[in-house]
Order: structure tokens, then C-alpha cells, then sequence
């Protein structure tokens, strides 16, 4: 045993300030029981009671402690909690009763008693600190001898918040007090640190599990936009630092900050509110206890602000302090994920028998009364409230405190009690010989450490009206959390109605069941309330991440065309598809081709014109066919060059209409052919010019070589050669259909591949060579004599034919889309319409209009004058 003379430490936070305890004496080992006295404690304790086995209980029976003296020296400062708070009276009071129906119970620790020593931590670290250490203390240390009186103690019951909590269970780690701590409110995630807090237990779900709760309900709302508050402790701290990463990766994004300083200052509480008044989040998530909240709401409501969707807490999501009428219209409606309710059978009788009657000298009985009745029910209190008539009923405030229908912090503390007993008997029960301890050795009954407590409380499984209690490695217990909702009850004040669950066990996406149709929202709203920094895009649009902003934070800008959007982000429509004007939807592309309208059918009435005018002048040389003018060259050739320009004016019509499987095969070749033959007659007509007047010089006699015979050979064999390019380009790579949809890609353009394009350009090639040729020898004859030379006309026409297929060149290659057929169309019917001008028109103005001219002698140039 030793005896300790503490120096006085500085006041602070956190660092195990022992400056008021002067004289401390403990004797702790592993091996025997924890006995720890502090002389002139002065601290009293709530209720006791003896027993074989003591518990202790710590609870924040008030809300708080008033600020000591922080100038103080040396001096303890005085212990003076400020406002009752029944709430927390009311799990003390579970405490009891749990320990009373355990001793009574036959079957649960039999022939062994349970105590208690229950304190008040006013909720706050410093005096939770002292509550902790007075704990530790025998219950009679006045007068007995220092460190014998104490009863051993097993394990602490507490505390509520996990600022204090974590206090507590750092004040026993320097002694090396393996003290049991199960605590019945603490669920700050920082706890699951087995090295920091090595015997920590606790009846509350882990805070991991109620901020993925949060998160996907405000993934389920899709409140993109939150504002999160908190307060100045551990529990805010890990909380929001658990939101934050269970939000990463969702569309929630947090729109501010802030923290409730732990000395309420109002001025920084204004500041808070001129943010949330600012921003455009209207759910604000809140990781606090009543305590802070209670001044925080007082100065929300005289700011008048409304339109805040409130997500509550674990902690104040069932505080009753809030349900007053004042409070609905800036509460109403608020959610959040309370803890788990159960049934204490005998709670409310025995409440009802906690009363100053019954308990005339307990100073927390009377502060109870004067908080629920707000009177005075003795003289001998301190306070300067009106003396109880007995007449009083139950202040709104605290309605609450009598009505057991669904415990949830206080079903919790029964849980802790019969946690420990359902341990302890176990522990008890132990066969020696087959004990889980070294050598199968169990714990001595007089002498029960608290580390072997431990051991069995990490192994206990029961079941308390109905609900299965156990813990986890990390001490923590099942996640289980009731969807509360503040309503508007029958009397105007705030109900809390449940309105789904969060079950932590069931599979992930599973977890969250709400009824939404039965939740009331802020402001008296049926609808969900809305909560984005920037609303959605409207279909059509997509979002623009602003520069440096969160992403919630967005512009819309339309979508290009050719895409639309879900309203994130445009996709591209699927091939043969293209955007509407809106970008809302995808249609079938346009699909374009040279069809019958305006081009098509003046192309095709262009094109029956030519043909019928060939056909007449066609006409007019049979009719006149014994005519000079008719008969002077070769009228077999013209008959068959008529033929063949109506062939060609006819083939521009296979461009014309949907390209198919023949009319693509057809198109280039027919027109290649016919255009062949046509100039091959031309050419045929020029060699026979040029060989009748070359004949007529002497000792040429080329005529018997360019007979009828020979010139249909030629003929023949020019435009066989152009029907061979073509069979060859047919055999070998032909002309198909295909839709086009690189030109313009809102459209699909139906036409031809050219198949080979080398054969495309010979055949070309091939007509031109012949045009070339043509045009030579006729520019060679065109100065020989006579008065109707046709050289002359043949040389002009192929003139013009040469420079509109010249032309065309650069036009087909250059012409967009479905113009390449109309503009190859077009190139024939002219070249055609040149070739029947020139060569024919001369002819039949002379046949019609001039038939005096129509003489051999005319012809020759030999008429005379
Ligand atoms: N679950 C909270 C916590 O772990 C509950 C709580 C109780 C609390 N008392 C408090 C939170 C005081 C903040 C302040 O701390």
C-alpha cells in the first residue's frame, strides 16, 4: 500500500488532472480486487446500495456543470451542476430497477446480491471524471479506515456522452484498473480501439453504422446539398468524420461545417446560423446532444429562421426537452435514426414510486420534482420555487419522464445491468477444474477480478424481452436503429413517430426500410423537401462541373448533336440513330437519297424531253431520209448515233430513285456503254469525213476502206472495248449499294459504291480517250471544203462535251452527299443535249426550214452563186 501526496497539475482537458485529490491511495494489481480511496472526496453519491457484487453508474444528471474557475489555484473547484435533467434520472432509475429484479430474480445470481453507487457526472469531462474516481472509492470511506471499506467493484455502468467516456475509462488505464466500462449511450466509433480503450463495452451501436444510415438516407432523398453541425466533443468529431467518408463516392456533397463550441458562445452560434440561412442546403445533419442544442435552438428561434430540414442524431433524436409547443414550427418534421426501443415491464410502477415522500433526503429526488412539477416539495431545499400543493401536474418539457412506453437510452442501461449479471452468473457458475482460465482454473467468487469479468462478459449471449444481447470483439453491440420522425401531436407539442428501420445486419442496399408516405416533413410538407446546390438538368442537358467547385455545384449546357442525355451526361445514339432537336431522344437518322421530288423528277422530265426530241429529230431524218443533207454522210451512222443518244438521255434516269442491287450495276455501266457507242458513231462519222475528202485528192482511195461494213466494225469494236472494262469491272469488283453516313452524320445518304474506283475512272477515261480522239481528227477535217461542214459541228460538240465532263469532274468529287447521282445525271443530260445540238440541230434546220439548201450542190459548195 502506498500513500500518495499528489502535486497539484493545471486544470486541463484530457490529461488526468487529479489537482483536488490530495490524498490517494489504491492498491491494484491484476491478482486481487481494485481498492481505491480518495480521502476528502467530497463528492456525494446519487443512490446506493449494498450488495456482494457493486456496479457503478454514471449518469449526467444534470446538464451541466457550472464553468469553474479556471483561475483557481490549487483548490478543487466546487462541484454545482446546472439544470436536472430527468431524462438521465430516468436510466439511473433503470439501473436500479434492473438490479433490484436481478436480486429478486431465483434463477439469476442466486445466493448473491448486486449494489450500486450511482453519481452524477453533470455532464461534463472534469466532473465525469470526479464521478469516476469517487466510483472507485468504498461507499463508506468517511469512516473506514482508508482502504478497507471498499466493496469490490466490478464495473462501471456509463458513461452517456463518449467525451466523458473516454475520460472515465482514461482515468482507471494509469492505475492499471482493468475496470469493466459498459457503456449505455457512447457510440463514438472511436471507441472500437482495442489498445486505447481495452475494456470498453457498450449496448449501443457503433456511430460507423448511423452515419451510413445518414448517408443513405440522404442519398435516398437525394439531398445533394448539406449543411452538418456539430458539437465540440469526441462523438462530432468521429461522426462527421464517418458521414464525410461514407458520402465520398456518393452524389452528396457537404455544404458547410460547422461546430457548436463546447462553452456556448452566442455570438459564434449566430455566425453558424448566418451561414445556414446563406446556404442553399436546406437538410441540416446534426451530430449533438440536447444539452448544447438546447441554448443553440433558443437563439435559432428568436434568428426566425424556417425551412431547415433538421437530420437528427442518435442523441437528440428522442430528447424530450424539444417536444413544446414553441419548438414545432422549427422542429417539426425532423428525422433521424434513434436507438433501439425495448419494454421494461416494471419501469413506470417503479418510477412512479421514486418520489420525495419516499426519499426525503435524497437532494436528486427533490431537484426531480422541482424539475417535473416545478415545485418545491420541501422547505429544506435550497430552491426559490413555490411550495408543492400536491395538486401540480407533470410541465410539458417533461411529460415525457413518466411515459415508458418505448425506453430506449433507459433500455439500454437494463441491457448493461443484466449484461453483467447474466457474466457474472456465469462467471460463478463455473465448474473448477474445467474454467477458462489458466489451468482450467475459474475465478474465486469472493475474489472476482475484474479482467475475469471481462472475459465472460465478451462471451455472454442472453436474451432480454425478446431481444438477443451480446457483444462483438470490439465490444460493440448489434446495429439496430428506429427511423424517427417529429410530428405534430394531438395537443400541438411534437411526437415522435417511427417510421422505418435501419438494420445493420441485413445485406448491404437492404438496410433501409422507411415508410415514406407516413413522414412528416419541415414546414408542414407532404413533399420531400428539396436540398441541391444546383437542380438537375433538364433533359437535353448535361452537367458542367464549375471550376473549383464541388460537384453538386453545376451548370447545364446542352448536349452536341448526335447526343442525348440522362441528365448527367449525353451518350451518343446508337449508329443509325441520331438526336432530335432537344437531344431528349434518339430517332432513326434520315434517310437520303436522289428520290422523286423537285431535282429527281425535273432531272427525269429533262431527261424524257431529250430523249423524245432525239426520237423526233430521229423522226425527221427518216422522214427526209432521201434528202441530200440526210444522205451526204453515211445515214446509217446517224440513225445509229440518234439511237444512241436517246439510250444515253434514258440511262439518267437509273440515278434517279433508291439504289438498289441492279440499278447500281446498271448506272455507270449502261451510261458508259451507251456513251461509248454514241461517241464511237461520232468518231466513225469523223473518219468518214475526213477519209470522203481526203479521197477526193488524187491517188488516195481510202472510201473502199471505210465502207458501211468497215464502219460498223468500228463502231462495234470501240464500244466493245468499253463493254469489256465494264463486264471485267461487273466480274471483278461491281457497284453496290451502301448507306453513306460519314458525309453528314444526322443522315443516312443511300448510294452506290463505285465498287472499284480504277475501273470507275477507266471507263471514264476509256469515253474521254474516244472524245479526244474524236475531237482531233474532226479539229483536223474542219477546214476541208464545202458549205455544210460537219467536222466543224463535230469538233463543237465534242468541245462541249469534253468541258462538261470536265466539269463534272470536280463536281462529282466535291458534290455533298445525294447530290453526287444528280450531279452525274445532270452531267449526262447536258453532254447529251450538246451533243444532240450540235450535231443534229444545224442538219434539221436546214431539212425544215430550209429545204432549198437541201441540194447535193448546195452541200458541196459547188452552187453557183
Ligand atoms: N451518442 C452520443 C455520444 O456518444 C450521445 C451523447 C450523450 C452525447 N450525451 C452527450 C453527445 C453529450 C454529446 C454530448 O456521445
Amino acid at each position: 500500500m502506498h500513500l500518495f501526496t499528489l502535486l497539484p497539475l493545471p486544470y486541463s482537458l484530457g490529461v488526468l488532472t487529479l489537482a483536488y485529490i490530495q490524498n490517494f491511495c489504491f492498491t491494484s494489481s491484476t491478482t486481487s480486487p481494485v481498492k481505491v480511496c480518495i480521502l476528502q472526496n467530497s463528492f456525494q453519491p446519487g443512490f446506493v446500495a449494498e450488495g456482494d457484487y457493486i456496479i457503478g453508474g454514471i449518469f449526467p444528471l444534470h446538464y451541466n456543470q457550472e464553468m469553474p474557475d479556471l483561475n483557481c489555484t490549487y483548490k478543487p473547484p466546487p462541484v454545482k451542476c446546472n439544470g436536472f435533467d430527468p431524462r438521465a434520472f430516468r436510466w439511473a432509475q433503470t439501473m436500479r430497477l434492473a438490479v433490484e429484479e436481478i436480486n429478486e430474480n431465483p434463477e439469476l445470481l442466486p445466493n448473491h446480491t448486486l449494489g450500486y453507487k450511482i453519481f452524477d457526472s453533470c455532464a461534463y469531462p472534469l466532473t465525469g471524471q470526479r464521478a469516476a474516481i469517487a466510483v472507485l472509492n468504498g461507499i463508506n470511506e468517511d469512516g473506514a479506515p482508508m482502504c478497507s471499506g471498499a466493496s469490490p467493484l466490478l464495473a462501471i455502468i456509463g458513461e452517456s456522452g463518449s467525451a466523458q467516456s473516454i475520460v472515465v475509462s482514461r482515468i482507471l488505464q494509469p492505475f492499471q484498473i482493468p475496470m469493466v466500462i459498459i457503456s449505455y449511450f457512447s457510440s463514438c466509433a472511436c471507441f472500437t480501439d482495442r489498445i486505447q480503450y481495452p475494456t470498453f463495452f457498450r449496448v449501443i451501436p457503433n456511430d460507423d453504422y448511423q452515419v451510413k444510415a445518414i448517408a443513405q438516407l440522404l442519398v435516398r432523398f437525394n439531398w445533394t446539398w448539406v449543411g452538418v453541425v456539430r458539437g465540440d466533443h469526441e462523438y462530432g468529431r468521429f461522426a462527421v468524420q464517418g458521414l464525410l467518408r461514407e458520402l465520398q463516392g456518393t452524389k452528396v456533397c457537404v455544404a458547410y461545417q460547422e461546430m457548436i463550441p463546447l462553452l456556448y458562445n452566442q455570438q459564434r452560434a449566430l455566425e453558424i446560423m448566418q451561414v445556414m440561412r446563406n446556404s442553399l442546403a436546406r437538410v441540416v445533419v446534426v451530430f449533438s446532444a440536447e444539452g448544447e442544442m438546447t441554448p443553440f435552438l433558443r437563439d435559432y428561434m428568436t434568428q426566425n429562421i424556417t425551412g431547415i430540414q433538421w437530420v437528427a442524431s442518435e442523441a437528440w433524436v428522442t430528447a424530450s426537452v424539444f417536444t413544446r409547443k414553441e419548438y414545432y414550427p422549427y422542429l417539426g418534421g425532423t428525422i433521424g435514426f434513434g436507438i433501439r426501443t425495448g419494454y421494461i415491464s416494471r419501469l413506470s410502477k417503479y418510477l412512479e414510486r421514486v418520489n420525495p415522500q419516499r426519499y426525503p433526503n435524497n437532494p436528486l429526488v427533490q431537484e426531480l420534482w422541482e424539475a417535473l412539477y416545478g415545485c418545491r416539495p420541501s422547505l429544506s431545499s435550497a430552491s426559490q420555487l413555490p411550495l408543492c400543493s400536491g395538486q401540480e401536474s407533470v410541465l410539458e418539457q417533461h411529460s415525457a419522464y413518466l411515459n415508458t412506453s418505448s425506453p430506449r437510452v433507459a433500455y439500454n442501461t437494463y441491457k448493461a445491468v443484466y449484461a453483467i449479471a447474466h457474466s457474472l452468473h456465469n462467471l460463478l457458475m463455473c465448474q473448477p477444474g474445467n474454467g477458462p482460465f489458466e489451468n482450467k482454473s475459474c475465478a474465486q467468487s469472493d475474489n472476482v477480478l475484474p479482467w475475469q469479468l471481462q472475459y465472460y462478459l465478451q462471451e455472454v449471449k442472453f436474451i432480454i424481452a425478446g431481444d438477443e444481447v451480446n457483444f462483438d470483439l470490439k465490444g460493440d453491440s448489434v446495429p439496430y436503429y428506429d427511423i424517427i420522425n417529429w410530428q405534430r401531436g394531438t395537443s400541438g407539442n411534437i411526437e415522435f413517430v417511427s417510421v422505418g428501420l435501419f438494420d445493420g445486419t441485413k445485406p448491404a442496399g437492404e438496410e433501409l426500410v422507411i415508410q415514406e408516405d407516413m413522414i412528416m416533413w419541415a414546414g408542414h410538407q407532404s413533399e420531400v423537401p428539396v436540398s441541391v446546390c444546383s437542380a438537375s438538368c433538364l433533359p437535353g442537358f448535361r452537367k458542367a462541373v464549375r471550376h473549383g467547385e464541388p460537384v453538386c455545384c453545376f451548370d447545364c449546357v446542352p448536349c452536341d448533336s448526335g447526343k442525348i442525355s440522362n441528365q448527367i451526361n449525353c451518350t451518343f445514339c446508337p449508329e443509325d440513330f441520331w438526336s432530335n432537336k432537344d437531344r431528349t431522344i434518339c430517332i432513326p437518322k434520315k434517310v437520303e437519297f436522289l428520290a422523286y421530288d423537285s431535282l429527281g423528277i425535273a432531272l427525269t422530265v429533262i431527261s424524257v424531253v431529250g430523249a423524245c426530241l432525239t426520237i423526233a429529230v430521229f423522226a425527221v431524218f427518216f422522214y427526209h431520209r432521201k434528202t441530200a443533207i440526210v444522205r451526204v454522210n453515211n445515214s446509217e451512222l446517224s440513225f445509229f448515233t440518234l439511237f444512241a443518244l436517246t439510250l444515253c438521255f434514258l440511262c439518267s434516269l437509273v440515278f434517279i430513285g433508291e439504289p438498289t442491287f441492279w440499278s447500281c450495276m446498271l448506272r455507270h455501266t449502261a451510261f458508259s456503254i451507251t456513251f461509248s457507242l454514241c461517241i464511237s458513231c461520232i468518231l466513225g462519222k469523223t473518219l468518214v469525213v475526213l477519209a470522203a475528202f481526203s479521197a477526193t485528192r488524187p491517188g488516195k482511195n481510202i472510201m473502199k476502206w471505210l465502207g458501211p461494213k468497215q464502219q460498223r466494225a468500228i463502231i462495234f469494236s470501240c464500244t466493245m472495248v468499253q463493254v469489256v472494262i465494264c463486264a471485267a469491272w461487273l466480274i471483278h469488283a461491281r457497284p453496290y449499294p451502301t448507306r453513306n453516313t460519314k458525309y453528314e452524320r444526322s443522315k443516312i445518304i443511300l448510294e452506290c459504291s463505285v465498287g472499284s474506283s480504277l475501273a470507275f475512272w477507266c471507263v471514264l477515261g476509256y469515253i474521254g480517250l474516244q472524245a479526244c480522239l474524236c475531237f482531233v481528227l474532226a479539229f483536223l477535217a474542219r477546214k476541208l471544203p464545202g458549205n455544210f461542214n460537219e467536222a466543224k459541228f463535230i469538233t463543237f460538240s465534242m468541245l462541249i462535251f469534253c468541258a462538261v465532263w470536265l466539269a463534272f469532274i470536280p463536281a462529282y468529287i466535291s458534290s455533298p452527299g445525294n447530290y453526287t447521282d444528280a450531279v452525274e445525271s445532270f452531267a449526262i443530260l447536258a453532254s447529251s443535249f450538246g451533243l444532240l445540238f450540235c450535231l443534229f440541230a444545224p442538219k434539221c434546220y436546214i431539212i425544215l426550214l430550209k429545204p432549198e439548201k437541201n441540194t447535193k450542190q448546195h452541200l458541196m459548195g459547188k452552187e453557183k452563186k
